[in-house]
């Protein structure tokens, strides 16, 4: 896959850029400020038809504009594509393909296949388990098409039941003082809807446990994935030293197979009281998290921060992998200043191991021997808002 071309009109600093890339590696230098991330952003648009800085797409237009505009030209399959993205002022988009709308984004999401890596991601191991889910959502949503559909229903169901649960807490804490054993049954005489409440926790825990499943059956499948490569990787980084095992930790009940669903359903139903009692749903894939441990040992808890960032790098790395054993092609790899966060060794490793990949670096400067590592490439200089093209090397 590639990332032929791209336009950029009031997008961000960016009031009008027209740009060929290389069709290997793009290093992007600039000092801070200047628009780097923001060309990152533009890519990473086309790719998932939203920021991975904002959930607000209005920000993404210039100041002062009523719209912006990301128009790229990429190759997936060997096929060339156009796909234009405008944003209003007020965050809607616009989104075409080859001229025609596109309406859901799925459509979008399997056209390019970009994996961005910024110093964020070297945070991973130590970040919230919301973070971890987000990494692997994002990952999963991009290789397999179903996977984002199945995740969009169940988060709807989810918010809705989330709603329901809300009032019953509502309900609870006017009425009880103590509300240690309350139940379903304690809150009916306060509550004239309550029967069509049940009926639809029920539905929803139904929508919850079909869709929860396959999240879980899909993510548990990613885990081992991952957990195969970034052993590997992180196998050959620290010369056998150090064995890295990755698991997916779910909240629930999952086994395989025909019964799986059931068994999910029944544990959310088992588990309605504790939710009721909360105000929100307890149980399922939006709590789950993923496990890294180092020679047996919990990295979140016992890992140095340097073997934390070992262990994120050797995630992307292997993400990489992954990508091209579902897509059969490669993905491209967005770094967004994150070279200068890693030692010389590490990033010597990181450009060693992704040869065939179409690479965007941004970074405020590189070092000598890391550009000779990135032989024949397409040197650019951001300055305020302008790129240009400096060198081929
Ligand atoms: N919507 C916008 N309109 C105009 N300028 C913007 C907008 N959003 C961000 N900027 C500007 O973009 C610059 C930051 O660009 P960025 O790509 O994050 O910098 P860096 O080169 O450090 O990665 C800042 O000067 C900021 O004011
Ligand atoms: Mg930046």
């Amino acid at each position: 896959m590639k990332i032929n071309s791209i336009i950029l009109e009031n997008f961000r600093n960016y009031k009008n850029l027209e740009l060929d890339f290389d069709d290997s590696r793009n290093i992007i230098v600039g000092e801070n400020a200047q628009g780097k991330t923001n060309l990152i952003e533009a890519i990473y648009l086309t790719a998932f038809a939203r920021s991975f800085r904002t959930n607000n797409s209005a920000e993404l237009v210039m100041f002062g504009e009523d719209s912006g505009r990301v128009s790229t030209d990429i190759t997936s399959e060997d096929i060339e594509k156009n796909i234009n993205i405008v944003i209003r002022s007020d965050g809607k988009k616009m989104i075409k393909k080859d001229g025609k709308a596109i309406r859901k984004t799925t459509e979008l999401l399997n056209n390019v296949v970009v994996i961005i890596f910024s110093p964020d991601d070297l945070r991973i191991i130590k970040d919230s388990p919301e973070k971890r889910r987000t990494f692997i959502n994002r990952e999963l949503s991009q290789m397999r098409p179903r996977y984002y559909e199945v995740f969009r229903r169940y988060s709807d169901a989810l918010r809705q039941k989330n709603a329901i649960l809300k009032g019953y807490f509502n309900i609870k804490k006017k009425t009880f003082t103590r509300a240690d054993n309350l139940s379903l049954n304690d809150i009916s005489p306060y509550d004239n809807s309550r029967q069509y409440n049940v009926e639809m926790l029920d539905v929803f825990d139904r929508q919850l446990a079909d869709n929860g499943y396959e999240i879980i059956r899909y993510r548990k499948e990613f885990a081992e994935m991952l957990s195969q490569e970034a052993g590997e990787i992180m196998n050959k980084i620290s010369g056998g030293r150090e064995e890295l095992r990755i698991e997916y930790k779910t909240s629930c009940d999952f086994i395989t197979g025909t019964e799986g669903r059931d068994i999910l359903y029944k544990q959310f139903y088992h588990n309605r009281e504790k939710d009721i009692y909360n105000g929100y749903a307890t149980l399922g894939p939006h709590r789950d998290d993923i496990e890294f441990y180092i020679n047996g040992k919990d990295a979140k808890k016992y890992g140095s921060q340097g073997q934390q960032r070992t262990i994120a790098l050797s995630l992307k790395l292997a993400e990489i992998r992954i990508a091209r054993q579902i897509l059969d092609e490669s993905p491209v790899l967005l770094l967004d200043d994150v070279l200068s966060e890693l030692d010389l060794d590490r990033q010597r490793f990181l450009v060693s191991e992704i040869d065939d990949v179409q690479l965007f670096i941004t970074s405020a400067e590189l070092n000598e021997d890391v550009i000779k590592d990135l032989r024949g490439g397409t040197l650019f200089r951001v300055e305020n808002g302008t790129i240009t093209r400096v060198d081929k090397y």
